[in-house]
């Protein structure tokens, strides 16, 4: 009798040991050969970026608002989407703002918040994106898709240009426009457009330049080449330089416009805590730079490692992209580029714009339905 115990209790130890072996076999074996032979398979290329480069001490912001949420307004909510930057003309108390739709948006902000009027401007037909305004009362606005855009005074829309070197925009991102009527812009990169930027990201090779259009000779420029994801532009408020933001890179270069080391290239501000978007000049001695999303923990990983971005793509290709933004914000910058304030939030991603505007900071995003304000006399950071 007991042996008879004994043996079926050793046959079905038997079945359960063969049942385990094909779980695991099935669950993770299978698993780990395929995403094996995925990566092996997948030609996607991903390269090391110069981080040497970079400074290598964190930088220190003596004042922080770590919760920007808190306090703030939201205006136009649901009648724009992805306000991405933000030009303010003072005469009329008016935004301009370039939304995902196609459409640039006008926005008259009243302090009683949800009577701000939103009226959908000129429809570009593509995505604007940086804008500012021009000499003559014009809006400038550089289109993801269409390239540079002249949108005059009463909504005519005029291509300023679309290609550069023989070859077609592929993606137009940030623009300013110096005194002297000269404009500067930025092609965040030749090879991937705005829908698939998140590829140039993860790739991390230099594809974006700086450019420039002349509108006496309608002559497109290259200024400084081999980038990695160029993005916001601004002219100084002496005239002696262009700021330009470095999105893979995190940090802003300073082009110089005249004088002996005209066309030369120096750092401006490196290290950023924050992936920067759009720079804009408060004409109170500060540039405010948006981050899309603070680097640590997830995006610190990534830009150090390329294979954690292959893998990244590949879970992107396959499965969808893995929410890696947060803590998207402002920082306040002096004249020499040192920081002085910098405002987040936990919850906040993929700000791409900002500005102070009489006491309020204006804020952009890529994708949110809003603009948001933050009184800063009420809520400065400390
Ligand atoms: C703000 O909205 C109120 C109510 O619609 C209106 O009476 C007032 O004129 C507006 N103010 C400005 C500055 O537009
Ligand atoms: C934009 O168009 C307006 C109206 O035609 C013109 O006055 C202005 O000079 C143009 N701006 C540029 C930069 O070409």
């Amino acid at each position: 009798m007991s042996e008879v115990v004994t043996e079926s209790v050793g046959a079905s130890d038997r079945k359960r040991s063969v049942l385990w072996s094909y779980a695991v076999f099935l669950t993770v074996i299978v698993p780990i050969a395929l995403a094996v032979v995925f990566y092996r398979v997948d030609p996607f290329d991903p390269a090391e970026l110069p981080l040497h480069e970079l400074a290598q001490q964190d930088l220190v912001v003596p004042r922080v608002n770590d919760r920007l949420l808190h306090g703030s307004e939201f205006i136009g909510s649901g009648q724009m989407l992805g306000p991405e930057d933000i030009a303010f003309e003072p005469e009329s108390g008016v935004i301009y703002t370039g939304c995902a739709d196609g459409w640039v948006k006008r926005v008259k902000v009243n302090d009683s918040v949800s009577d701000s009027v939103v009226e959908n401007w000129v429809y570009t037909g593509g995505r604007p994106l940086g804008l500012v305004l021009g000499l003559n009362n014009e809006v400038i606005v550089a289109d993801a898709f269409k390239g540079l855009l002249n949108l005059s005074r009463n909504g005519n829309m005029e291509l300023l240009t679309d290609e550069v070197e023989g070859r077609k925009l592929k993606f137009a991102d940030g623009v300013d426009v110096a005194k002297d009527g000269m404009i500067y812009f930025t092609e965040a990169s030749y090879k991937y457009d705005l829908s698939g930027f998140i590829w140039d990201v993860f790739e991390g090779k230099p594809h974006g330049s700086l450019m420039s259009f002349d509108p006496t000779t309608r002559r497109t420029k290259v200024l400084v080449r081999n980038l990695y994801f160029p993005n916001g532009v601004q002219v100084s408020p002496d005239q002696k330089s262009v700021i330009f933001c470095e999105t893979v890179m995190r940090r802003c270069k300073k082009y110089i416009r005249e004088g002996e080391r005209e066309g030369s290239v120096d750092m401006f501000v490196d290290n950023l805590v924050g992936v920067p978007d759009n720079i804009r000049y408060d004409g109170e001695e500060h540039y405010w730079i948006a981050f899309s999303t603070s680097v640590k923990p997830y995006w610190d990983i990534a830009f150090k490692y390329p294979l954690v971005r292959k893998i990244l793509a590949i879970v992107t290709r396959y499965i969808g992209r893995p929410q890696m933004e947060k803590n998207g914000g402002l920082l306040a910058i002096d004249m020499e580029g040192k920081p002085i304030a910098h405002y987040y939030d936990p919850k906040l991603s993929m700000i791409s714009g900002g500005n102070k505007i009489g006491r309020h900071l204006y804020i952009g995003f890529l994708h949110h339905p809003y603009i948001m304000r933050l009184n800063l006399d009420q809520h400065a950071a400390s």
